[in-house]
């Protein structure tokens, strides 16, 4: 069957990981990605699609009704793939209004031109829709020193991020139960690789360490996160699209639990070895800095039902996801600095006073 995905934020990380998987994965599939082209949204991150007819680009914010009914109408997807939102916590911190409007607002808006275009459907196309609200682990909190979040876990967020994030689950949620569109969420932990603006940690440790600069680890180093190589979370995003049980939401993860300093010295270790320094290690260069404000402790995913249910498992340990993803950054320097070369200079975000 040939797919038609409507991508949202589609130049993001995860998004253009997701639209050169799906290129490559569906020999028949065909893309539309509205993205807003955001700080975080960078389309030479999809230059290699450019001349490609299954791949079509489209400027513009989730959060206007009528370019969003334009292109549904238009374009006529099967799949709403939905990556769009304000993703950076630091940011949430200093300025949570973007996060309200497209996290929240953007996602009511998709929602409400979605279910006009399920209702025009035939029996047919209605049975083939899907609706795939990409969403996070933070949605659930801060752990202790034991236990996973499972899909049962109680939503408690913490940071203007992640409660902007559960209030789109939710909205997700009731247009299911109240208007049966078919929709399907995922809640994923957090994700590296290709790609990645360099303001979350992995790129700024990467670019940090080459420049000679301080390694920003925040409070003691001691939080912890479970790591995923992006391309298992888009492995994940397929896996559900095709056998997902629709109304359902999917925990992803990789179980990976690293505290962060444990994450800096693996970048640190990778470096020495690919790009060693005259004299000492990168590792020299880690400088504890003041805590992000209401910095959850720890999360942790069971991605138990994924894996029983639609048989999906991470293909990229650690080691190898990180050699991978280090390997990458050195070999596109120019990616990154031609986004260092704009507004953006890897300096400190999101120390908003309490
Ligand atoms: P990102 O910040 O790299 O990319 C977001 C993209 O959305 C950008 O291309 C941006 O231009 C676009 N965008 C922002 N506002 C828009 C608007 N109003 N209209 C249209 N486009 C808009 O984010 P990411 O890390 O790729 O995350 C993608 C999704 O995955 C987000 O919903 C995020 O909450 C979720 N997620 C991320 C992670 C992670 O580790 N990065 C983990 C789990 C879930
Ligand atoms: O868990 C999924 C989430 O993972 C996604 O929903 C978010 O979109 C994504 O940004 C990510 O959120 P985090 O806050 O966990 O990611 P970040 O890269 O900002 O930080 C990872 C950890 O590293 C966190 O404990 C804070 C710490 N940190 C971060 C930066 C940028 C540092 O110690 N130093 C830094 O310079």
């Amino acid at each position: 069957m040939k797919i038609k995905y409507f991508v949202t934020g589609g130049a993001g990380f995860i998004g253009a990981n997701f639209i050169h998987y799906i290129i490559g994965e569906e020999p028949d599939a065909r893309v539309l990605n509205l993205d807003k082209l955001t700080y975080a949204g960078n389309p030479d991150s999809l230059k290699s699609l450019d001349s490609n007819p299954r791949y079509h680009f489209r400027q513009g914010d989730i959060c206007d009704p009528k370019l969003v009914e334009d292109l549904l109408v238009e374009f006529q997807p099967t799949v709403i793939v939905h990556f769009a939102a304000e993703s950076h916590v630091d940011r949430s911190i200093d300025g949570p209004d973007e996060f309200i409007n497209t996290n929240i607002l953007g996602t009511y808006n998709l929602l409400k031109q979605a279910r006009k275009l399920h209702e025009g459907l035939s029996k047919d196309q209605k049975g083939n829709f899907r609706f795939l609200h990409v969403s996070t682990d933070e949605v659930f909190g801060s752990l202790g020193d034991s236990g996973c979040f499972s899909e049962e876990t109680p939503y408690a967020p913490n940071s203007p991020y992640s409660a902007s994030k559960a209030s789109s689950d939710h909205l997700v949620r009731a247009w299911f139960h109240t208007y049966g569109l078919p929709v399907l969420t995922t809640n994923c932990s957090n994700n590296y690789g290709p790609y990645q603006f360099p303001e979350k940690l992995i790129p700024v440790i990467v670019f940090n360490a080459l420049d000679g600069k301080p390694l920003p680890v925040y409070g003691d180093g001691s939080n912890i996160r479970d790591w995923l190589y992006v391309e298992d979370h888009c492995r994940a995003i397929h896996r559900v699209i095709q056998k997902g049980e629709t109304g359902e939401t999917y925990n992803v993860g990789g179980h990976n639990e690293k505290t962060n300093l444990e994450v800096v010295h693996t970048i640190c270790g990778l470096l020495d070895e690919f790009r060693p320094k005259p004299s000492g290690s990168y590792a020299d260069q880690i400088t504890f800095v003041k805590d992000r404000p209401g910095h959850d402790k720890r999360y942790a995913i069971d991605a138990g039902k994924i894996g029983r249910e639609l048989d999906w498992r991470p293909l990229e340990s650690f080691e190898s996801g990180f050699r991978k993803t280090v390997q990458w950054y050195l070999d596109n320097t120019e990616w990154v600095k031609k986004i260092l070369d704009g507004d953006y200079r890897l300096e400190r975000i999101g120390l908003e006073k309490r």
